[in-house]
């Protein structure tokens, strides 16, 4: 029906905009932009506190379900468009359109968020230097450094400087000449250092079929309602889903390479990437029989004592590998945010990323000092950026993403970018229909304590009534 009504400029003016020179490029940065501090640092962690296996089986039907079919949508939005992800709804539904403000929560987030992922970031690129100085002393010692480095707002602060200026360095570059030419020289190397870490977790450890037991049978008893809703959100943060970055990223494709592929390859990368790095992490924990559940602590309190006794060798590619990833992800982060300013408001390249990387820079120093915290909330901001941007803001970006390109969005639109109305076309619309909306609003009803404020409110009415009756 909607069929009659084509889309009206589905080749605009792009000019001035860029393109990915190669679809190997595109998938490189693509994939650069999904694994990142999501994999390496978070999900390992995550994993370890809901006690493995179970963890990473929901977590697998998470990327299937939600995150590939977000994943998909995201790339046929942008490509459809060429435009950043306020321009993209707009001119999808019309001018003015209220969808609008869906690309628009994209932007913000992608601001907030960078500004404590540098954060993070920043401690990575701390630790390279600590990995090549060597770790010594008790082990006491080497877990207080990290404590050392994060209540220092000097160190905090200087390594979130450094690590700005790399991404707005790169993102100054463009397209072609920035993200997508480090992409190709940083994505490889990321590889080859995580197979040859999980090469030595594996043979050189007696950890590696602990490891692999750890992560791969499932033992359902510690993992709870709570544990299959962080899956979710993690497929969510660990994906890029939620805020536009792939709509951006799709955005300076040409038309012609097979999208539905792509999407395929950037979630079975990433989620490739988890599991290795999860393999070689949780290989050395075991060989040196410590503990897998230890939250946050895990990669800069519990591997460098690991690593005083295995040695700079493996210690330093591996903040190294942290540092590339983050890099890939924080230059995809930033693209949104200048996106929008070059494509809508005219702005050039150069003084769009100045202007605000130097905006995300100045939000993350309060990140980057632990002792200053959110008036009234009690939470320091980074928790409080951290916490509300994934587990808010890509949520909600996701659900109704989902619910524009399903219910709003034209057929021939998502048909054509999509390739075919073959049976697999129908099913991924009745996923993005029905199945994948209704699981991101689970996570986030949850998130809200929605079900359990109503469950005590119905109680509280409930004595009331058994009094007011009494
Ligand atoms: N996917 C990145 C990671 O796993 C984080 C990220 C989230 C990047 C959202 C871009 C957009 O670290």
């Amino acid at each position: 029906m909607s069929d009659a009504r084509d889309l009206q400029t589905t080749t605009t003016n792009t000019m001035g905009r860029g393109n990915w020179a190669t679809s190997i490029g595109f998938i490189l940065a693509a994939t650069g932009s999904a694994i990142g501090l999501g994999n390496i640092w978070k999900f390992p962690y995550i994993t370890g506190d809901y006690g493995g296996g179970a963890f990473v089986l929901v977590y697998l039907v998470c990327v299937l379900v939600v995150g590939l079919p977000l994943m998909l949508a995201e790339l046929i939005i942008g490509r459809r468009t060429q435009q950043n992800p306020v321009g993209a709804f707009q001119k999808l539904h019309r001018e003015g359109s209220p969808w609008q403000l869906v690309g628009w929560l994209g932007v913000a987030s992608g601001f907030v968020i960078l500004s404590y992922y540098s954060v993070v970031a920043g401690w990575a690129l701390a630790y390279i230097f600590k990995a090549i100085a060597g770790f010594q002393g008790t082990a006491e010692a080497i877990q207080s450094e990290f404590g050392e480095l994060v209540t220092s707002p000097g160190q905090s602060i200087f390594y979130h400087t450094i690590f700005m200026a790399i991404c707005i360095g790169i993102v100054i570059g463009g397209i072609k000449r920035g993200i997508e030419r480090w992409s190709k020289i940083l994505m490889p190397a990321l590889f080859a250092i995580l197979l040859g870490l999980a090469c030595y977790g594996l043979f050189s450890t007696e950890g590696g079929s602990k490891a692999l037991a750890f992560l791969f049978k499932p033992d359902f008893s510690k993992l709870g309602a709570e544990g299959v809703l962080s899956a979710l959100g993690h497929a969510f943060f660990t994906l890029s889903l939620g805020m536009g970055a792939m709509i951006t990223y799709g955005s300076y494709m040409k038309r012609g390479s097979n999208l539905v592929r792509d999407a395929i390859t950037i979630s079975f990368l990433d989620t490739v990437v988890a599991l290795v790095a999860g393999i070689a992490i949780f290989s050395m924990v075991f060989h040196f029989g410590m503990e897998p559940g230890q939250s946050v602590g895990l990669i800069f309190k519990t591997l460098p004592v690991l690593f005083k006794d295995i040695g700079p060798w493996i210690s330093v590619p591996f903040f190294v590998l942290l540092t590339f990833a983050a890099v890939t992800s924080g230059i995809s982060l930033l693209e949104v945010v200048v996106s929008y300013f070059v494509d809508r408001r005219g702005w050039s390249r150069i003084a769009a990323t100045l202007v605000l990387g130097a905006g995300i820079y100045v939000l993350g120093i309060f990140s980057a000092v632990s002792a200053w915290s959110v008036p009234f909330s009690g939470k320091g901001f980074f928790d409080f950026f951290d916490d509300f941007s994934t587990n808010y803001m890509l949520p909600i970006g996701g659900l109704f993403t989902c619910l524009f390109i399903a219910w709003v969005m034209k057929d021939k639109d998502r048909a054509d970018e999509f390739g075919s109305r073959g049976p697999l076309y129908k099913g991924l619309r009745f996923l993005l229909r029905y199945i994948t909306p209704v699981a991101v609003l689970a996570v986030i009803v949850h998130q809200l304590g929605i079900v359990e404020k109503c469950f005590w409110l119905f109680i509280r009415l409930f004595v009331f009534f058994l009094n007011y009756a009494g």
